[in-house]
This record gives structure tokens, sequence and C-alpha cells, in this order.
């Protein structure tokens, strides 16, 4: 078999170029009393990988060169020998009983194994004959086992609460496994990218653009190859936005003038619903002044310091919003407009909110999308609260 410098297939050219400089290199030292030794490319051979084993500081005057898969020359354990039909031309290959397809000398001093079973770990020596004399070096090559598992990938973001409509966010998965594909998910929905959704090109980063409250959810990053997978932990992504719309629910029901008119001595229910994240902080208002700081307001026996002007804020980190303003007044004329009666159910309004202060039980009213409400009984809420909650 001949065999010449540019007898090489399916390396690299990082190979190459190493290749080039110890072919170089071999030429270049000076022949003279100076050890050869033998160097190993990579220096951690891996299981499943390709090695180089490369014989440096070689005399000049070689005759023959001779592999073998032990500590010393040693014929059934020799891999091949190499006669150079000339110092810079090819060289004859003779193969020996160590030999195997997966062992190619690639020039007399560049011994290449492919495929690196764990079975390669062991000692290599190059014997040269020269023309003064036999010459020798030997090495130990351990192949490291080949690590199938991968390891849990970290997961990271650079803000898990970002604001709607105008923050970006942008989630890594940190992984040192190579080879892999890397997958992201939302809440167990496997992601890909889209318009706003950007995956980089390894699937490492994961960019959502303005994100939307349709984009909260349990994030999380899976790496896989053919054989295993490893999942991340998860990361909570909760959208912030302003306070948005406010739901204002009354008893009595307001007019659409936001007007409610209302008896002396009967109960006045304000509820001001509204969302919003971080949940907002919901203030009442009572001729611009702050009079109670949730979102029910109950005023329980209509008093003439009562009557005004009431609007509900509701704040949070993001943003405000303020409620339309709403009267409550007497009934203009008595022959005109019919008090309302109070709703028996609620046991609140007139004469029997008397009762209701004396058995110190309060109603706390809940409208569900303003068409249906319930009342839970709640004993001893905000007794006569409403009575001390400062307006003037
Ligand atoms: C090369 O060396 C080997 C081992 O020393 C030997 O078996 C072989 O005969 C030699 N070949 C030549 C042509 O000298
Ligand atoms: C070495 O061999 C090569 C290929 O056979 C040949 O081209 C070259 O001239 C030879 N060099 C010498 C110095 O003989
Ligand atoms: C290395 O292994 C792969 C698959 O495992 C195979 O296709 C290839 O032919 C092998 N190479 C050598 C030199 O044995
Ligand atoms: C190999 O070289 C060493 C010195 O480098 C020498 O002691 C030993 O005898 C040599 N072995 C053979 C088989 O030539
Ligand atoms: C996250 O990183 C992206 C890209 O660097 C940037 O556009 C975005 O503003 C960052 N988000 C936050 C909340 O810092
Ligand atoms: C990757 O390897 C480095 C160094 O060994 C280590 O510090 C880091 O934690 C590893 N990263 C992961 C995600 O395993
Ligand atoms: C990137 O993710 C997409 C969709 O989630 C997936 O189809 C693709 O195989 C992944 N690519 C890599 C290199 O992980
Ligand atoms: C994994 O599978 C894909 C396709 O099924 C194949 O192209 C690839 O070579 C495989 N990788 C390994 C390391 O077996
Ligand atoms: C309201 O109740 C008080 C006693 O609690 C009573 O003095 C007053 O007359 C009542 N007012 C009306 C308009 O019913
Ligand atoms: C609401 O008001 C009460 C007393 O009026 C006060 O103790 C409480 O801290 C206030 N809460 C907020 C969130 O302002
Ligand atoms: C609240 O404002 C209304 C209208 O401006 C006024 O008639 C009423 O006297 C005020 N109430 C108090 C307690 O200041």
């Amino acid at each position: 078999m001949e065999l010449s410098r540019d007898h090489q297939h399916g390396c690299g050219s990082p190979w190459k170029r190493f290749l080039l400089i110890a072919i170089l290199l071999s030429f270049w030292t000076h022949p003279g009393f100076a050890e050869i030794f033998i160097n190993t490319v990579p220096t951690q051979p891996m299981e499943g990988g390709n090695m180089l084993l490369i014989a440096l500081n070689t005399p000049d005057d070689i005759l023959n060169a001779t592999w073998y898969s032990w500590f010393r020359p040693w014929y059934p354990a020799m891999i091949v020998s190499c006669i150079p039909t000339n110092r810079t031309g090819p060289c004859a290959q003779v193969f020996s009983p160590a030999h195997t397809t997966r062992k190619i000398l690639t020039h007399w001093n560049i011994l290449e194994i492919r495929n690196l079973t764990l079975s390669d770990t062991g000692f290599y020596s190059l014997l040269l004959d020269t023309e003064s004399g036999p010459r020798n070096a030997s090495t130990y090559i351990k192949v490291k086992q080949a690590d199938d598992s991968i390891s849990k990938p970290k997961i990271s973001a650079n803000t898990t609460v970002p604001v709607a409509e105008i923050d970006s966010v942008v989630f890594t998965c940190h992984t040192n496994a190579t080879n892999v594909k890397i997958l992201w998910f939302n809440g167990g929905v496997l992601l890909s990218g889209g318009e706003r959704l950007q995956l980089s090109s390894d699937n490492r980063t994961l960019t959502i653009l303005r994100v939307t409250l349709g984009d909260q959810g349990l994030y999380y990053c899976r790496v896989e190859n053919n054989l295993t997978s490893a999942t991340s932990d998860t990361i909570q992504l909760t959208v912030n936005y302003s306070p948005s719309q406010i739901f204002l629910f009354t008893h009595p029901t307001r007019s659409y003038e936001n007007v409610i008119t209302s008896d002396l001595n009967y109960s006045v229910v304000l509820n001001c619903e509204v969302s919003g994240s971080p949940s907002p902080l919901v203030f009442w208002f009572f001729n611009g002044t702050e009079c109670w700081n949730r979102s029910v307001y109950v005023i329980q026996r209509l008093s003439p310091k009562d009557l005004g002007n009431y609007f509900c804020m509701a704040r949070n980190s993001v943003g405000q919003q303020t409620s339309p303003s709403i009267q409550v007044r007497l009934p203009q004329d008595n022959s005109d407009i019919e008090p309302i009666e109070p709703d028996p159910i609620y046991s609140l309004s007139g004469a029997p909110a008397i009762c209701l202060t004396v058995a110190g039980i309060a109603g706390i009213i809940f409208f569900i999308g303003g068409m249906t409400y319930s009342v839970l009984n709640r004993k001893s809420v905000r007794k006569g609260k409403s009575q001390e909650c400062g307006c003037i």
C-alpha cells in the first residue's frame, strides 16, 4: 500500500493543519540525541472519537518505522510498519497482527485511531530503525468513556415580570451538552418561532418581543439527543399591566348620569372592580378626599354628610385608572322619584339597618358581571366602619 503525505480522508481542516505542522516539525528537528516523544491529539481522547499519535523529535535517517500497541516492541502488538521510499515521499506500509481498519497511518510518524473504544486504552510505542541504530518512544493513552447522560440544563430570564406590550423577555437555556437539540415549552406546549417569539439559531435563547398576557406561564427548556434528554427547572412569567377598565357596581343602581338617589338611613354600596397586575390598590374618594382604601365601600346608613361625589381610583406599579364620578343624593322631588326600596335579601337598608347595626352583622355584596350577585354572610364585618371613614 502506498501512502503519501496527502493521503488523508475525512479529517477537518484543523486536523490537516496540525498534521502539516507535525510533519514539518518532524523534518525540521535536528537529528541528535533528543528524546523522541509521542504527542496525543486531542490530549483527552473520548470514546467514539478519533485520536492522533504523533511522533516528534524524530531523527532524519529513518530506514523503518513500526508502531506497536504495547509499551515496547512486541510482535503480537505490532500494528503497522512503514518503510519510507525516500525522506519526503511515500512509504510502503506493512500491516501486522494488531492492525485494524480503525488504525490508519497517515504518515510514518502519525498514527490515527478512529472510532475509539475503551479497549484502545493502553501503551503505544514507535520503533525507528535508523542508520545510527534503533530508536524508540512510547506513550500511554486513556480513552475517556463517552457520557451519554445530559446534565440538567439551567434556565434564566432577564425579567420574570415584564410589562405588557412594552417589555421584551429573553430566556436562556444553559447547557454544556453538545450535539443536542434544545426545545422550549410554555406549560408543556412546545414553542416554535414566530413573529414575536424568536429562537436563536441554536435554540439557546428564546426572545419574546412586547409580551402580552397570553405569554404568561411556566417556561422551561429541554435538551435532548437521540438517547436521552434533560429538562430545566421552570420560570414563571407574570405579565404586569396597568389597571385597565374599571367596572362600577352600586346599590342602589345608578342612573345613566351616574347618579344614585337614596333616602337617608338607607344603605348605599359602592363597588369598584378592576383588574391589573400586580393586583391594584383601590381607593374611594369622596368630594376629592380619599375616604376608603378597598374596592367595596359600604355606607350603612346614609346621612347628610355622605351626600356628594364619589369616584374610585385603582393603582399599581405600572399605572393607575380613575372611574367616572358618582353623585349620591337624596330624591330631589319625592312625588317624582320613588325612594328605592331596599332589596329584602340584603337586609341592609332603611330601618332594618338599625337592627343590623345592633346585631353587628353586615353583608358584603359581590356583584358578578353586573348581572347577579350573592351575599356572603360575614359576621361583624366592618361594623360601623363606614361611619368612621373620615369623609368630611
Ligand atoms: C521494519 O521493522 C519491522 C520491525 O522492526 C520488521 O519486522 C520489518 O521486517 C522491517 N522491514 C524492513 C523492510 O526493514
Ligand atoms: C521521493 O519520492 C517522491 C515520490 O515518489 C519523488 O517525487 C521524489 O522525487 C523523491 N525524492 C527524492 C529526494 O528522491
Ligand atoms: C466508525 O463508526 C461509524 C458508526 O458507528 C461507522 O459508520 C464508521 O464506518 C466507523 N469508522 C471506522 C473507520 O471504523
Ligand atoms: C527504547 O529506548 C530506551 C531509551 O530511550 C532504551 O532504554 C530501550 O532499550 C529501548 N528499547 C528498545 C526495544 O529499543
Ligand atoms: C431583556 O433583554 C432584551 C434583549 O437584550 C431587551 O430588549 C429587554 O429590554 C430586556 N428586558 C428587560 C426587562 O430588561
Ligand atoms: C458547564 O460547565 C461549567 C464548568 O465545568 C460549570 O461550571 C457549569 O455549571 C456547567 N453548566 C451547566 C449548565 O451544567
Ligand atoms: C429548535 O426548536 C424547534 C422548534 O421548537 C425545533 O423544531 C428544532 O429542532 C430546534 N433546533 C435545535 C437545533 O435545537
Ligand atoms: C440522531 O438521529 C438523527 C436522525 O434521527 C441522525 O441524523 C443523527 O445522526 C443521530 N445522532 C446520533 C449521535 O446518533
Ligand atoms: C334616620 O334614623 C334616625 C335614628 O337613627 C332618625 O332619628 C331619623 O329620623 C331617620 N331619618 C329618616 C329620614 O328616616
Ligand atoms: C387602609 O386604611 C387603613 C386605615 O384607614 C390603614 O390602616 C391601612 O394601612 C390602609 N391600607 C392601605 C393599603 O393603604
Ligand atoms: C360634597 O360635595 C357636594 C357637591 O359639591 C356638596 O353639596 C356637599 O356638601 C359636600 N359634602 C361634604 C361633606 O363636604
